[in-house]
């Protein structure tokens, strides 16, 4: 397969995946789930909104939940620029592109870009937050899954040709795809900014829809600690896939569904990529030994079901997919 080649010198700067806005129907539940099974920290709540950040993390939020009577949905996918001047340029590239863009007033943001990409996705682009505390040796408040810092999203979509070039032309990187080596079959495809394997990763289905949303936790016995959590206080339906080990990005992982249905996954062992001789290593995706090394697979809702961006209609994906589900697995 022909890569596009990588951009050293992109025409704005973004330096990670920063935030996630979504919708949900009860704050309280989202609370208790959020900061004692994934064991993130409350910055702040109101009457409307709930502001986490991972306990690392010294910006205001990784994660706001707005309340809302609608379906549940995400808002916007965040990321961070390094100054005011990219902001400025951000915009010039993505009007240069046909992308809407609007200006927009954000609590603890500082001057706040919304777009919509080439795909559809919402994206929110900010250079600065309000600055609050680390809490990574304040060992007294970490709970559960103890997540450190938000790392990347997955999105699915129809278009993941379109997404790879139009975010590899913003300078990010392709660490990792899934293709066939004729090129006809291009699976997903990994992207980065920050030097690890992803801030964001789109693969193929009806879509554009948010997949999930990562945090990164120091240890692997956090994650059982989460599942141990989840279980306690009555979310132990929601552990949705793992603990596991990845194929692709190495990670090890587990999967859990919010109160809303939203899909969070916890992970460590993470590499570094960014080095100018790293070269994108292509999975097979009929190798299923490669991308899945062991354990059980996921269950076909894993692949098929994720939240919707708010008034966004997805939009069909035209290849047949048959991933290797539980269900497949366990006839077979
Ligand atoms: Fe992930």
């Amino acid at each position: 397969m022909v890569l596009p080649p990588p951009v050293y010198d992109p025409p704005f700067r973004i330096t990670r995946a920063s935030h996630v806005v979504l919708e949900v129907s009860d704050l309280d539940a989202s609370q208790s789930f959020y900061a004692d099974v994934l064991g993130l920290i409350l910055t702040s709540r109101d009457e409307t909104t709930l502001f986490f950040r991972g306990i690392e993390e010294a910006c205001h939020h990784s994660l706001v939940l707005r309340r809302s009577d609608r379906q549940p949905a995400c808002a916007r996918i965040g990321m961070r620029v390094l100054s005011e001047q990219d902001l400025d340029r951000a915009e010039v590239f993505f009007s240069q592109d046909h992308c809407p863009t609007a200006w927009v007033e954000v609590p603890h943001q500082g001057r706040t870009l919304h777009i919509t990409d080439p795909v559809g996705v919402p994206l929110e682009l900010c250079a600065q937050m309000t600055a609050v505390p680390r809490m990574i040796t304040e060992f007294q408040l970490h709970k559960g899954g103890c997540a450190q810092r938000i790392d990347h999203c997955q999105i699915l979509t129809p278009e993941v040709r379109r997404a790879r070039d139009f975010y590899m032309s913003a300078g990010f990187r392709l660490s990792e795809y899934i293709a066939s080596a004729d090129d006809e079959v291009l699976l997903g495809v990994f992207l980065q900014r920050k030097g690890n394997p992803h801030d964001i990763v789109f693969f193929d289905g009806a879509g554009p829809r948010l997949h999930h949303f990562a945090y990164f936790t120091p240890q692997v016995h956090h994650l059982l600690l989460a599942c141990d959590m989840a279980g306690a206080l009555g979310f132990g339906r929601e552990v949705e896939r793992g603990p596991g080990r990845h194929g692709p990005g190495h990670a090890m992982y587990v999967y859990f569904r919010d109160p809303d249905g939203h899909r969070v996954e916890l992970f460590n062992t993470h590499y570094q990529v960014m080095d100018m001789e790293n070269q994108a290593v292509r999975w097979d995706p009929t190798d299923h030994k490669l991308s899945f090394p062991w354990g059980l697979p996921a269950q076909r809702k894993w692949f098929e079901e994720a939240t919707s961006f708010l008034g966004v209609e997805p939009r069909p994906s035209t290849r047949q997919s048959n991933p290797l589900t539980l269900e497949k697995f366990l006839t077979s």
